[in-house]
């Protein structure tokens, strides 16, 4: 890429790729330099977001490929499913779509997450590219090779890990975000601070205000800064056997949020910001961190407009979702934990001292 703009690289042997970060990216004829030809592109995008940016992504790849089509899926996590996915086989089937043909996830962490498993699934296998439009997908979930649907007994149950050729995160997209989802993805950029940059949540704590108000440097930042620790983590532990857990900090919780209450009730990232609350809280209470920095978190999350209360689903209720998190091991759950500023681990904890947390926070 000869563009002056952001790059993150994830370094994966022959699986490594770039993300490229900045605005007016989808303008930008050198940010598809080196991907696959192919003779069919296919953007996989939902109606929301194809009637803002489709067009762009459109005529860029039309420049370079024989043939270029757009397949809409229905908006919302309740459509990250089952159906959404057998929808993007019968339109690439019925087109005609060969190995060669690379697929283009253009949208949030929903499209990017279906997307990716079809990917990974059609003819075994075939090449995509990540074009997130939301913070929270350009901060995170385009970013690493997770792809998955929802089971309804359980969020992103059903998947692989797949990564794409590259990533394109348009800075200019989130201009027309809803400001409920700008905070969605703040929640997974404040995660990034705890795990493993402590210097980091002081510059989120200082930069929190220019954030919300959408300003560019602070979101070019925030963006470059999450996927750097992002592609650190990945770059050692790409199926997560081990260090990518931390990844999921507040995701316990958060997981049994979003599946307690109907997936697509709470957003995701809501579900995260609160979730970290707890298991800051948890953290605390098995005496690991002190009272204050839990609160840090805390405010940090209320100030980004995210809920700091759960649902009042019942702690049995919070347990039994729990124990179906992929983190858990023969039924024990075992929790994202913060051990000190800036570092995290994964642990089980005893079910009296999660009560606790829960009557605190979701009674
Ligand atoms: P989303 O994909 O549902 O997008 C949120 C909403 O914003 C949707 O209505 C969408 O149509 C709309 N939208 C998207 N871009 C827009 C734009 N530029 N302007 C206006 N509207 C726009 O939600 P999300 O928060 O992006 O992603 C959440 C999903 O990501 C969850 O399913 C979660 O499980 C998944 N996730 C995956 C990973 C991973 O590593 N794969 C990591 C984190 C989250
Ligand atoms: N969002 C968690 C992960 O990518 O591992």
């Amino acid at each position: 890429m000869s563009i002056g703009h952001d790059e993150v690289t994830i370094e994966l042997a022959d699986r490594g790729y770039r993300i490229a970060i900045g605005s007016g990216l989808l303008g930008e004829r050198a940010v598809l330099d080196g991907l696959p030809h192919g003779s069919t592109a296919v953007i996989v995008s939902n109606p929301t977001v194809a009637q803002r940016y489709a067009h762009r992504l459109q005529a860029l790849l039309q420049s370079r490929s024989t043939h270029c089509i757009l397949i809409e899926l229905p908006d919302g996590e309740i459509h990250k499913d089952w159906s959404s996915l057998e929808r993007v086989f019968g339109a690439l089937l019925r087109a005609g779509a060969d190995r060669k043909t690379v697929l283009y996830a253009l949208g949030g962490g929903v499209v990017g997450d279906i997307t990716g498993f079809a990917a990974a699934c059609y003819m075994r296998g075939i090449p995509f590219v990540q074009v997130p439009t939301t913070l929270l997908a350009q901060v995170d979930s385009s970013v690493g090779g997770k792809t998955a649907i929802n089971h309804p007994l359980g969020k992103n149950m059903i998947g692989a890990f797949y990564q794409p050729l590259r990533v394109i995160a348009d800075l200019d997209t989130l201009d027309t975000l809803p400001d409920r989802e700008i905070s969605a993805g703040l929640a997974e950029v404040i995660k990034y601070g705890p795990i493993a940059d402590d210097a980091f949540l002081g510059w989120i704590e200082d930069h929190l205000d220019a954030l919300l108000a959408r300003d560019k440097k602070a979101l070019a930042h925030a963006v470059k800064r999450s996927c750097e620790i992002k592609a650190w983590v990945v770059g050692q532990d790409e199926r997560e056997t081990g260090l990518r857990a931390i990844l999921n900090f507040g995701h316990t919780f958060g997981h049994a949020i979003e599946a307690g209450l109907g997936f697509g009730t709470w957003l995701h990232g809501e579900a995260v910001g609160c979730g970290m609350v707890m298991a800051a809280d948890l953290s605390h209470r098995l005496g690991l961190i002190d009272a204050a920095y839990a609160q840090r978190i805390t405010r940090l999350v209320e100030r980004a407009r995210l809920p700091i209360r759960g649902p009042q689903l019942g702690a049995d209720r919070y347990l039994e979702l729990m124990r179906v998190d992929k983190k858990s091991e023969a039924g024990e759950i075992r929790f994202v934990v913060i051990e000190a500023p800036g570092r995290a681990a994964l642990r089980p904890a005893p079910d009296d001292i999660v009560r606790e947390v829960l009557a605190a926070h979701a009674a």
